[in-house]
């Protein structure tokens, strides 16, 4: 059985494949894939479009999904194994998945990390264990990793480009500022997906401190062995944006810093200038603009950049039903 955890578990053809359908389903958005069928969707996190377009895909296809907050509207889940459960927790995730597995059809999980220890972080622990115990294939709906975003964005680029082939697009997926320390989730799955689209990507962050996770800077070291593009770490804003064919902003924290936030925010204030704004976009070639959204306006990119024909921010947003509906639907196929 077939998880959605990390687009790289997925072939470049099975990649390709759900992009296509996610094409399919914009052009066509009703159908049966998932009649009888439903979804449950557990939210240990806030969210505004992956919620809407998980449970609007569901409907449009035909299925249905539930919504679970667990701690809030759901039981606080334990995910140690061994644990004596007197804390706040009420069942354990070997019960959780198993039940949900007895209800629905698939699984999707959204969990943050905690930002306390990211060696214990990086081990993505609450989405392992769904896929450990359910007997339902489950859907990373952003972790440390963000793959549905990924589609999305590779599904706005395409489009964007009038080709499926992004091979040779100079790419830069640029740190931004934000007051306070973010997730990585997105700026691993951008570097990941971006090289195994093939493209030039360079990643551009202030000080080697905000250089990635060694495993998704190896993801993409091993994608660009494979598909023929590179990958460049540069802190030179000017040489990274000119003649850019793709620009997507993200914010994150320096990892040598995780859990010891407040040694890094000294740091971080350093480099408001990493704003995308009008002087930067102008080095590129004609770039498109991106970002996962939600995004501060005037902070990680200005209103001129977001308001340019060249963002493509909300396609890619748009884009998170299409991808998804295909994802549901290839995985209750299988
Ligand atoms: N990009 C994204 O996942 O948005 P939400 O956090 O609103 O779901």
């Amino acid at each position: 059985m077939k998880h959605f955890l990390n687009t790289q578990d997925w072939s470049r053809d099975e990649l390709d494949a759900l992009l296509a359908q996610a094409a399919e389903f914009k052009r066509r958005p009703l159908g049966d894939q998932l009649k009888g069928r439903s979804i449950a969707l557990v939210f240990f996190n806030p969210s505004m479009r992956t919620r809407t377009s998980f449970e609007l895909g569901a409907f449009q296809l035909g299925g249905h999904a539930i919504v679970l907050q667990p701690g809030k509207d759901a039981w606080p889940i334990e995910f140690d194994v061994g644990t004596v459960m007197d804390g706040e927790a009420e069942e354990h995730i070997a019960e959780v998945a198993r039940v949900l597995g007895r209800y629905v059809d698939l699984i999707g999980v959204r969990a943050f990390p905690k930002f306390r220890d990211w060696a214990e972080d990086r081990e993505d622990k609450v989405l392992r264990a769904f896929a450990r115990y359910s007997p339902v294939p489950v859907i990373n709906m952003e972790t440390i990793t963000h793959p549905c975003q990924e589609l999305a964005h590779v599904l706005a680029l395409q489009e964007r480009f009038g080709t499926a082939d992004l091979r040779g697009r100079k790419y830069v997926l640029t740190w931004t500022y934000h007051p306070k320390p973010l997730n990585t989730a997105v700026a691993n799955s951008a570097l990941t997906i971006a090289t195994r689209m093939g493209m030039d990507v360079t990643l551009l962050c202030p000080t080697p401190e905000y250089v990635l996770d060694e495993r998704y800077m190896d993801w993409a070291a091993q994608n660009v062995a494979e598909s023929g593009g590179s990958l460049t770490v540069s802190h030179d804003i000017e040489g990274a944006y000119r003649d850019a064919d793709v620009v997507y902003a993200k914010s994150w924290g320096a990892l040598p810093y995780f859990g010891r936030w407040e040694e890094e925010k000294p740091l971080r204030d350093r480099f408001r200038h990493f704003i995308v704004d009008e002087a930067k976009m102008a080095l590129t070639r004609d770039g498109v603009f991106s970002h996962c959204l939600p995004l501060r306006r005037n902070v990680k990119a200005t209103d001129a950049v977001m308001d340019s024909p060249n963002c493509i921010a909300i396609e890619e947003a748009e884009n998170r039903l299409h991808v998804q509906k295909a994802i549901m639907a290839a995985l209750v196929r299988q």
